[in-house]
């Protein structure tokens, strides 16, 4: 599913032209993030935003909120700021950095909802780790959102779905929302640069909510769970969570 970035050129002159949009200095805005728009309610965090497609949409539609947008590949990021430039967005800011450093960047609870579109499925055993929706980074994201806090998670890839569904309820995310054909009735919410793509394509995109409890937070506490037969292509497991949550909401 990777698209491979090509090198961008000029891009120091353009990250330039774009700098009131980057944090160069993330970690000494640790707690502070909202001084950057005094009049928004809230904190939006979207991990690995790409080209920034869904950034800008998001900052348009939610005005009183401030988006903080993450991505590890400056090649992509300028686009998605050079995006916010063009339609002279206030209240959206990027980061160029790794996932796995939020807690350097981010205090606990100052962020409401974290956007995770399309990250990279990583489908070895050994590398399951690095998926953004592996334990580890579930624990970070339960540090920075409050409880009633938000992970909304897009992707086309139903392996990593279902997988990360296992591990979220695991580890006590309470899913609220879940589908496996978001746009099945005709285009919802906002699009990701990938998700137009794909939905041009006709593929099938997959979307959940995980809500923070006081659950979450005690497994919270507990030791980090060690992933076990990871790979994407083996099925054990997943079937079993979806099934439990289709009952749940029949139930309910
Ligand atoms: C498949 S692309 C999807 C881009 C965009 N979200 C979309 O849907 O169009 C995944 C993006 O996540 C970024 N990414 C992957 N792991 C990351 C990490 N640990 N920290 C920051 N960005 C990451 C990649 O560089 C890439 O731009």
């Amino acid at each position: 599913m990777t698209m491979r970035m090509r090198k961008r050129r000029n891009l120091e002159p353009r990250m330039e032209r774009c700098a009131e949009y980057l944090i160069s200095d993330p970690e000494q805005r640790k707690g502070k993030w909202r001084e950057l728009c005094p009049g928004c309610s809230g904190l939006l965090l979207e991990l690995g935003c790409g080209k920034g497609r869904f950034t800008a949409d998001l900052a348009e539609s939610e005005p009183q909120k401030l988006v903080v947008a993450l991505e590890r590949v400056p090649d992509a990021m300028i686009i998605a700021m050079e995006r916010a430039k063009n339609r002279s967005l206030s209240n959206v800011r990027f980061i160029d950095g790794n996932a796995a450093l939020l807690a350097a960047f981010f205090a606990p609870e100052e962020v409401d909802r974290i956007f995770i579109n399309f990250c990279d499925p990583w489908p070895k055993s050994r590398d399951a780790k690095l998926r953004l929706t592996a334990p580890s980074f579930l624990r970070s994201y339960c540090d920075i959102l409050p409880a009633g806090g938000q992970i909304l998670f897009k992707t086309d890839n139903t392996p990593l779905f279902d997988w990360s569904m296992s591990v979220l309820e695991k580890e006590k995310w309470q899913i609220s929302e879940l589908t496996h054909d978001l746009h099945e009735n005709g285009p919802v919410g906002i699009m990701t640069d990938y998700e137009a793509k794909f939905y041009a394509e006709g593929m099938k995109i997959n979307r959940l909510v995980a809500v923070k409890t006081t659950e979450t937070l005690g497994t919270a506490a507990g030791p980090v769970l060690r992933l076990k037969d990871a790979s994407l292509t083996d099925a054990r497991g997943y079937s079993e969570s979806r099934a439990a949550f289709e009952s749940r909401k029949e139930q309910a």
